[in-house]
């Protein structure tokens, strides 16, 4: 192994940092079992600052001057962002991707992440901007085979089939592409480290030298790991700091709906929501996301209510589907897709409480439509209306949406920015807005027409459901 630099690796604890020179199941140091990731200390040239700052280098950092410039001189990391060619992956980035910035592209295996990076890639390139796409999960006739079905085979978008990571930072230093898709960190494995491909060590390992790379220059880096939001041993947490955004690609795996959303970023905010669609020639933008949500055609059916929801600055019409049936024998069953249980039961005691409506007895199923996740408390209307719909047997009334939060004491609190709400649901074709109590500076204030308020759960349904 000529050539190659002396490379010195230990097993550090990552509960108490103490250094092992094997690994071992159980720390010496502090009896912790499984916390020694194996971790280089010392490599003959340390590339970078950055390399040199973490303490790499086998001796003493020199000390320096450092450089000084004038902020004024100094060129802004977001100057000449780069549009990623899909309007929703932008709006997540925060307005393209950033040059020399590193970004994790998470989301669960067959979610469509290959897809969607190399439909990016593909883009960019036709847009100019010369990109590189790094497989280590499938060969490059797949990869090719992909990029026929999503419109992808264009010049200046080359290929490079390697699990090897030295291999991989040559190819992108010397074609120094706009933008270098890692695909992914998981089957990457460095030379100098003796740990299996997809290990912390050699996770974090990669992430770190692709991340110095990125910095050193001005090619965007976009790593594709599988991990979740809670995260495996390699997960989000190991890699998180280590990269500048954390992109999360969700959805049912069976439905066609898929949201991108950023779990960290230091070039944007964290609350913008995309949604594409995945169809045969890939990921697409969806043409009026805020309808993409409502299921059903107006005029409403009895246990369907649409809140309007604020997905970061944009709002989203979702309907909310509820179904109360008499249980049989033992305890009620209570099941929700995308809303929290807990938030579903709070909201059947409160409507047992202070609407009068029990549902003990009843089996209840709340849904929301189109595979989106609500987190929101001021969903919390709609939720309650449409059970009520479903055991009154009444629909909502024609041309309303809900959104207010309720309290255990039934009282309800109005939805934050109801104007832009009410707005986006009368661009969309409905007429009022069941709300909390408008007020402004601590005064009643008069609501703009459509905007209906009560004040509290009873009052609200009274507004909302249809007579009898
Ligand atoms: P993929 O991008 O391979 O997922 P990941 O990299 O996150 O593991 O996408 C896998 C799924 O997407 C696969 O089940 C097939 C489907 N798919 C489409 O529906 N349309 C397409 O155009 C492509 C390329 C994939
Ligand atoms: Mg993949």
């Amino acid at each position: 192994m000529g050539g190659v630099p002396a490379v010195r690796s230990v097993y550090v604890c990552q509960q108490c940092g103490a250094e092992s020179p094997k690994w071992s199941g159980q720390c010496p140091a502090c009896a912790a079992w499984n916390t020694l990731v194996e971790t280089v200390v010392s490599r003959a040239a340390p590339t970078t600052p950055a390399a040199r700052a973490r303490g790499r280098g086998a001796g003493p950092v020199p000390v320096g001057p450092g450089v000084i410039s004038p902020i004024g001189e100094v060129e802004s990391a977001e100057a000449g962002r780069l549009s990623s060619g899909i309007g929703e992956v932008d709006r997540v980035l925060g307005g393209g991707f950033v040059p020399g910035s590193i970004v994790l592209f998470g989301g669960d295996p067959g979610i469509g992440k290959s897809t969607l990076l190399l439909q990016l890639a593909a883009r960019l390139a036709a847009a100019g901007h010369d990109t590189l796409y790094l497989t280590g999960e499938e060969s490059a006739a797949q990869v090719r085979g992909r990029a026929e079905r999503v419109n992808g085979v264009v010049s200046g978008l080359g290929l490079v089939a390697t699990t090897e990571l030295e291999t991989a930072l040559g190819a992108i230093a010397s074609a120094a592409p706009a933008l270098a898709v890692v695909d992914s960190v998981q089957t990457l494995t460095s030379a100098e480290l003796g740990g299996p491909s997809g290990s912390v060590g050699q996770v974090r390992e990669v992430a770190t030298r692709l991340a110095e790379l990125a910095k050193s220059g001005r090619t965007c880096v976009a790593l594709v790991g599988h991990v979740t939001k809670e995260g495996t041993v390699a997960g989000p947490r190991t890699l998180e700091h280590l990269v500048d955004a954390v992109i999360y690609l969700e959805g049912e795996r069976l439905g066609s709906t898929r949201l991108v959303r950023a779990a960290k970023n230091r070039f944007g905010s964290t609350d913008e929501v995309g949604v594409l669609e995945m169809r045969g020639d890939g990921l697409v933008e969806v043409a009026d996301a805020s309808r993409f949500f409502l299921e059903s055609e107006q005029p409403p059916v009895a246990g369907s209510a649409v809140t309007i929801a604020l997905e970061g600055s944009r709002p989203l019409a979702v309907e909310i589907q509820a179904l109360v049936a008499p249980s049989g024998a033992g305890s009620p069953r209570r099941a929700t897709t995308g809303i929290d249980v807990n938030r579903v039961l709070m909201l059947i005691a409160v409507l047992a409480r202070h609407a009068g409506l029990n549902l003990t007895g009843h089996d209840v199923y709340v849904n929301v439509a189109g595979g989106l996740r609500i987190e929101e408390p001021a969903s919390d209307l709609a939720v309650a209306a449409a059970l009520a719909s479903s055991l009154r047997e009444r629909p909502v009334r024609s041309g309303t949406v809900l959104a207010g939060e309720l309290s255990l004491s039934g009282r309800l609190r109005p939805a934050g920015r109801a104007d832009r709400r009410l707005a986006e649901a009368r661009r969309i074709g409905f007429e009022r807005l069941v709300t909390g109590p408008q007020r402004e500076h601590g005064r009643p204030r008069q609501a703009p027409d459509g905007l209906l308020s009560a004040p509290d759960v009873r009052a609200a349904l009274a507004l909302a459901l249809a007579e009898a």
